[in-house]
């Protein structure tokens, strides 16, 4: 018994964790350490920051094995480094992606539980993917840090199927185009393009040939073959049939689907918590495999089959 009150009462405050990190990164601490062997007092001078609470702060990352306290001086230790800017495999704006709207939804999940609406829409007056438009440096936060999750969890993509046998490939939806540049990295004969928003493709800088559109309005006839990865678990099952609709009529015949996804029947836990957040977010959910194949076939995809890309997500091929 006394077992499971002190789990409880860790778990009450794990937020808090976070939080630290969070502040830090939001604050560029890891940033302003690297490389300076600042003391605390000159952190707190160079950052503008209250000395005792910020040895507070410093305390708390070192406990988290990101910092290291040596003869008064904060050293960054390779942990801590994952969180600076410009690490080639930096995760500094998936921390940070959490802390702000994302936590706000969260803290009205019963907004969620009762009426089965997004808690984002009804905390920021409107839907996510409009709200994060309206900031460009909030959009492209958001972008970094969906960058940040595809470069790693797409990496071996190549490995997982071949796509040269394709003439033309686009990922709709693709974000900032992790996915679509490792595709083409190890298929460079393959013809790449990037769909996305019109503001989305204002701040791609890669040089995969790029397509302003909107996938609940027709989508051009310009490839052979579209992969979408977390697109559709952001929708609902209608609005998902729209997207699916626009991407059958964009497809040539005999054209081929990819649809990567977290199956929440193959994930071991953790699928529920990563449904409630899209239900908060964006109203959407995270589906099991059979359910994206009733999808599939409910827009008129013939399914063929499905590949394990990481611990979470699969790769699920189709054919129109
Ligand atoms: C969860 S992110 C996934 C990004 C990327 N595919 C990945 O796997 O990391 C969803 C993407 O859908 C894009 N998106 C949202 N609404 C869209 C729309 N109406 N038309 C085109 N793209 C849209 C967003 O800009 C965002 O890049």
């Amino acid at each position: 018994m006394n077992e499971y009150r002190k789990e409880l009462k860790g778990l009450f405050t794990q937020y808090w964790d976070y939080l630290a990190v969070y502040t830090a990164c939001k604050q560029n601490i890891f940033d302003l350490i690297k490389g300076n062997h600042l003391s605390i007092q000159s952190l707190a001078d160079l950052g503008k920051f209250d000395f005792e609470v910020l040895k507070q702060l410093i305390s708390v990352l070192e406990k988290q094995g990101l910092v290291r306290l040596d003869n008064d001086k904060i050293w960054l230790i390779p942990k801590g480094e994952i969180l600076t800017e410009n690490h080639p495999h930096s995760l500094k704006y998936a921390c940070l992606n959490w802390g702000a709207e994302h936590l706000t939804a969260w803290q009205n999940l019963d907004y969620t539980l009762k009426s089965g609406k997004q808690a984002f829409d009804h905390i920021y007056g409107k839907p996510f993917f409009d709200y994060i438009s309206q900031d460009k440096e909030q959009l492209l936060n958001y972008h970094r840090a969906m960058y940040e999750y595809a470069r790693d969890d797409y990496e071996n993509i190549y490995e997982i199927h071949d796509f040269s046998t394709h003439h033309s490939i686009m990922d709709v939806g693709g974000g900032m185009g992790a996915l679509i540049s490792t595709i083409k990295h190890h298929n460079p004969k393959v013809k790449c393009y990037l769909f996305e928003k019109p503001e989305v493709i204002d701040l791609y800088l890669g040089d995969i040939e790029t397509v302003e559109g909107d996938f609940f309005k027709p989508i051009p006839q310009i490839a052979e073959s579209i992969i979408m990865s977390r697109v559709l678990h952001d929708w609902s099952d209608e609005k998902s049939r729209l997207i699916l609709k626009n991407v059958y009529d964009s497809l040539p015949h005999n054209g081929v689907l990819y649809i990567i996804e977290n199956l929440t029947d193959k994930i071991d836990d953790g699928a529920a918590i990563l449904s409630l957040n899209m239900h908060a977010m964006t109203g959407g959910f995270e589906r099991s495999f059979s359910e994206y194949k009733k999808l599939l076939v409910s827009s008129d995809f013939n399914y063929k089959e499905v590949k394990k890309v990481n611990d979470l997500q699969y790769l699920i091929i189709a054919k129109k």
